[in-house]
């Protein structure tokens, strides 16, 4: 397939989980692609994976001096892009009650911050009827308890979404955002759990999924990869959900 022949693509965090599943599926519809991330040694792999139409760059994306540099980077290499996935994410959980000013500004300043930077920097790099897609989570309109910060960055992204797909209508920008549900990616590897509350919480997930099941990065990787084409040519400024179903909130299952 090769709907993607000839895109040029930046997607940041792209050396893991759902941003490297993103970048082998462009790669495989024809993309270059730029990913970005904060540690060298996991961008070289990926770039060994992805092979010679991926490139990797340092830089981490609550830091926006990194992010002007990546924009002059990408500038420099390819003039501007058609496509640009906002995926570099984190997660941690904790009550509100017990939330700290770091907790908080770590959360806020990638998941938030830094994708809105991200965007607002790249605008200029974005050729005229280019696709952006911001990662969410289905955090963003669900209640999970723990879940406030991250929560409140996702659904702040949607909200970007909406506003930065009505001011870029007039190039033909299109903005939309992607909220999946659990994925099965190294992120919860990442949140400082021991190994049973690790495994109590993803069965608890499961347990909570109608089609009983993590999704893959690959099932994620699509939809981004449709909304990035010409396929989705009339659709911006709305929210995909990809969760096998654990937003109904069935009542009765
Ligand atoms: N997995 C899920 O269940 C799920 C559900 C809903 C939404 N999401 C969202 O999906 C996105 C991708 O997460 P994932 O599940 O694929 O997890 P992942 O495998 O941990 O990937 C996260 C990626 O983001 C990068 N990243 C994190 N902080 C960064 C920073 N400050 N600057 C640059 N890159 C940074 C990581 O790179 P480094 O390792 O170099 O930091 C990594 O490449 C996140 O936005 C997450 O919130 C995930």
């Amino acid at each position: 397939m090769s709907t993607l022949k000839n895109k040029i693509a930046v997607i940041t965090g792209g050396n893991s989980g759902i941003g490297l599943a993103t970048a082998a599926e462009f790669i495989a519809q024809g993309a270059k692609v730029v990913i970005t991330g904060r540690k060298q040694a996991a961008i070289d792999q990926a770039v060994k994976e992805l092979g010679s139409n991926a490139t990797g760059v340092l830089a981490d994306t609550a830091n926006l001096q990194h992010t002007d540099a990546l924009v002059e980077k990408v500038k420099a290499l390819y003039g501007s892009i058609d496509i640009l996935f906002i995926n570099a994410g984190v997660g941690n959980f904790f009550p509100l009650e017990s939330a700290t000013e770091q907790q908080f500004d770590q959360i806020m300043g990638i998941n938030y911050k830094g994708a809105y930077f991200t965007l607002s920097k790249f605008i200029p790099l974005l050729k005229d009827g280019a696709s952006v897609i911001l990662l969410s989570s289905v955090s963003a309109t669900t209640g999970m308890a723990n879940s406030s910060v991250y929560s409140g960055s996702k659904a702040a992204l949607n909200s970007l979404a909406k506003v930065a797909a009505t001011e870029l209508a007039g190039r033909k920008i299109r903005v939309n955002s992607v909220s999946p549900g659990p994925i099965d990616t190294p992120i919860m590897d990442k949140m400082g759990l021991d190994a049973a509350t690790r495994e109590g919480f993803a069965g608890a997930i499961r347990n909570s999924v109608p089609l009983k099941r993590f999704g893959s990065s690959t099932e994620v990787a699509k939809l981004v990869a449709f909304l990035a084409s010409d396929d989705s040519h009339f659709i911006t400024g709305t929210d995909y959900i990809v969760d096998g179903g654990i937003s109904i909130n069935a009542v009765m299952p």
